[in-house]
């Protein structure tokens, strides 16, 4: 049974029990993140918490901890969890909810605390660096239906369940999504990167995707390798007649996508471009 922090103290996560009043219960009123660590070595820690912490002001809960205190807490969860989680490869999970109220009713309530609740995982190890040895990921494609403020890592993600679950439906790894002018967005939990003639592009940040730490990490680990990135919008259409599709997240790195909604991308296999990718991504991503 692996260890979890819950409110201040360490327990196994089987004993780590909160209110039904908590309001992340309620209404899923909470911010979270996932940091991937390897070997005790934590992939992007700076922009995941500050990202937390702009989350946390954007529904006005106050930060409960420092860069510092969030740091200990992460080192913990790994020193605590390392015998149970060999591999090394341990996803760390921060869930901080509104906390736990006396009734249900909307308005945020003032004066209660939050709840802040911490776990490891295991996480798939780092890529491998050569196309052959890759696992192929396989999407669907959807029109986006979730809410207009995609940019805050809500613990409310019906929506992206919803999109995510339609992708296991229709048997493939992930879905992505467009928006209503057809637009490609993101998808329900990675961003979307693609390669049309040796140049690599992503959507621009704005209300409709999350700024994904990997997203963020991938560009500027390209741009040192001296491949060409921009982030500019492009259709379903431009995707599915994309050389090379890939999804960025915390869990996957930079994973290579080779069916679109039963198109293949490309030649069907895994690029060549991804190969100078992930290699440039992971000398790049203790650093960032
Ligand atoms: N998902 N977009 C969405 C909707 C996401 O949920 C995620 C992450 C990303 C990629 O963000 P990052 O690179 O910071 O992990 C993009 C996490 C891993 C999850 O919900 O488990």
């Amino acid at each position: 049974m692996t260890i979890a922090f819950l409110n201040g103290e360490y327990m196994p996560l089987s004993e780590a029990k909160i209110s039904p009043m908590d309001r992340g219960f309620l209404f899923g009123d909470g911010i979270y993140e996932v940091i991937p660590t390897y070997s005790g070595k934590a992939v992007g820690f700076k922009g995941h918490t500050s990202r937390m912490s702009q989350g946390l002001d954007a529904i006005e809960i106050t930060n409960p901890y420092s860069g510092d205190e969030w740091q200990t807490i992460l080192s913990s969860l790994i020193e605590k969890n390392k015998v149970f989680i060999e591999s090394g490869n341990i996803g760390v999970y921060f869930h901080v909810s509104r906390g736990t109220d006396t009734k249900r009713f909307h308005a945020y309530p003032k004066n209660i605390a939050p709840t802040v609740f911490g776990f490891a995982f295991e996480i798939a190890p780092p890529q491998p660096t050569a196309k052959t040895d890759a696992k192929p990921f396989k999407v669907a494609l959807q029109q986006d239906k979730r809410w207009q403020r995609c940019h805050i890592k809500s613990t409310s993600l019906l929506g992206n369940v919803m999109h995510y679950q339609a992708g296991v439906d229709a048997g493939v790894n992930e879905t992505i999504l467009y928006n209503s002018e057809g637009m490609i967005t993101e998808a329900s939990s990675c961003n979307v990167f693609m390669v049309k003639d040796g140049c690599i592009s992503t959507p621009p940040l704005n209300h409709e995707l999350l700024p994904g730490i990997t997203r963020a990490i991938a560009i500027e680990a390209f741009k040192q390798a001296g491949l060409v990135v921009t982030e500019t919008w492009f259709s379903k259409d431009d995707l599915l007649a994309a050389d090379e599709v890939w999804l960025t997240s915390s869990s996957k790195e930079v994973a290579p996508v080779v069916e679109v909604e039963g198109k293949k991308i490309g030649s069907g296999e895994v690029g060549d471009i991804w190969e100078k990718a992930i290699s440039a991504y992971h000398a790049y991503k203790f650093q960032a």
